[in-house]
């Protein structure tokens, strides 16, 4: 175990909002053994940029991890040419061009069918209404599994994220994981045929173009799900509760003196949807004067890096005037996220244009308080929003 000083949580404290912790270690305890979460945990922005990169210190391999088990082996957690390889055998589905020229037509398609029937209602929880089937009918069409209702999207991409988060051996939680695997090893089965004959740009297609192992493929259209459907979902609900509750921030981006770009990039930066990456100690290291042992766990803290004040004036503050380049809501090395331009234009082009476009006065519904949560993935549990129908 690594010699870093210990730092205690409350887990419930720490889900419902982990910020006032991560400052207090970013000042006191920067690299820290957390024993509520078994890990050592980088919480500054600049100790993550620079060590994410030593793959050879802090591994993806995980081969005793819940994700190889339950997912199987996904490059997400491979190191060195065995990622690079199959990254950039799934490159040609999720590059800018391919964003630019295939999905955002199909993004904005989504968009207005879902607005189409939700725009006369006036008032809808935009969590379940909006940003859960939009985030779920574009990752259909980028995984290729558009045999699958979006409902079961979204249900089986967050089974799959708790069975891996399930470090209590919990049965049910575990059980309901297989069942999603189990559901999108289906999908798969039923669309190769489709996507051999009429092959496409989604992910299902080109792997299975590029040769990749069946079993390598299936473990990457699941890391795709799972990796892929909250976060713009999270995202395009927290954009427009940002925009709501700032409605100053509101008006820049009205008047045009700011863009939904600035909008989506803020919001990441401010929350990001994903707040932690896991690592594995591959060898002895010391650095920022903490020994790490092989096999430790490390947790890279995005959501902490992003409100690093020695990178970002007055981090706790939603601005989108401010520049957001040092942000790593995206990561900050080889697994550097493959959706982020499909997730820009999802978001910024797509989501947060259409919705203040279609529902005009869109506002708070004060009798549903919106609720947000978690630290590891954080974001609105529900948005109760009225506009003018
Ligand atoms: C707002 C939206 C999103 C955010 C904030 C986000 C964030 C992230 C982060 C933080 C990582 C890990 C980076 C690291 O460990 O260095 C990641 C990896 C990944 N994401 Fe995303 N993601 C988003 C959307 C998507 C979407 C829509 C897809 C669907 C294709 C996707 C697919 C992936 C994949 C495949 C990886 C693994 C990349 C690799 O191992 O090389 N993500 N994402």
């Amino acid at each position: 175990m690594s010699n870093a000083p210990h730092y205690n949580i409350d887990v419930g404290a720490f889900w419902a909002d982990p910020y006032p912790d991560l400052a207090r270690m970013r000042k006191e305890a920067p690299i820290a053994f957390v024993p509520q979460l078994g890990s050592t945990v980088l919480t500054r922005r600049d100790d993550i940029y620079s060590q994410e990169k030593r793959i050879d210190v802090f591994s993806s391999h995980q081969p005793a991890g819940l994700m190889n088990r339950l997912m199987g082996h996904n490059m997400m957690r491979k190191d060195g040419e065995a990622h690079m390889s199959e990254r950039a055998q799934m490159f040609p589905a999720v590059s800018p061009r391919v964003v630019k020229e295939t999905w955002r037509a199909r993004f904005q398609a989504h968009a207005d069918r879902i607005l189409e029937e939700l725009a006369p209602q006036g008032a809808a929880d935009l969590v379940k209404a909006f940003a859960l089937p939009l985030s779920a009918e574009c990752l259909k069409d980028i995984t290729g599994l558009t045999n699958m209702r979006y409902q079961d999207m979204d249900a089986w991409s967050q089974a799959m994220i708790d069975g891996i988060a399930n470090y209590t051996g919990d049965k049910e939680v575990e059980a309901r994981c297989h069942a999603a695997t189990a559901g999108i090893d289906a999908a798969i089965d039923d669309m190769i045929p489709v996507v051999s004959k009429r092959p496409n740009a989604s992910i299902l297609s080109v792997l299975l173009g590029a040769g990749q192992p069946m079993e390598s493929i299936r473990a990457n259209v699941k890391l795709a799900i799972s990796g892929g459907q909250n976060e713009p979902r999270d995202a395009i609900s927290g954009s427009v509760w940002a925009l709501l509750t700032h409605p100053g921030q509101l008006a820049l981006v009205r008047d045009g003196r700011a863009k939904w770009i600035d909008v989506f990039e803020e919001y990441a930066r401010w929350i990001a949807p994903i707040g932690m990456s896991p690592r594995r100690v591959a060898k002895p290291w010391r650095y920022g004067g903490v020994d790490f042992a092989p096999e430790d766990r490390v947790f890279l803290m995005f959501g902490s890096a992003n409100r690093d004040e020695a990178c970002f004036s007055d981090p706790d503050r939603f601005d989108i005037t401010r520049g957001t380049s040092k942000s790593i809501a995206f990561g900050a090395g080889p697994h550097y996220c493959a959706g982020a331009f499909a997730s820009r234009a999802m978001v910024a082009d797509v989501a947060l244009p259409s919705l203040f476009a279609r529902c005009k006065g869109l506002r708070l519904d004060p009798s549903e308080p919106a609720k947000i949560g978690g630290w590891a993935f954080r974001g609105l549990l529900n948005l109760g929003v009225k506009w003018d129908a």
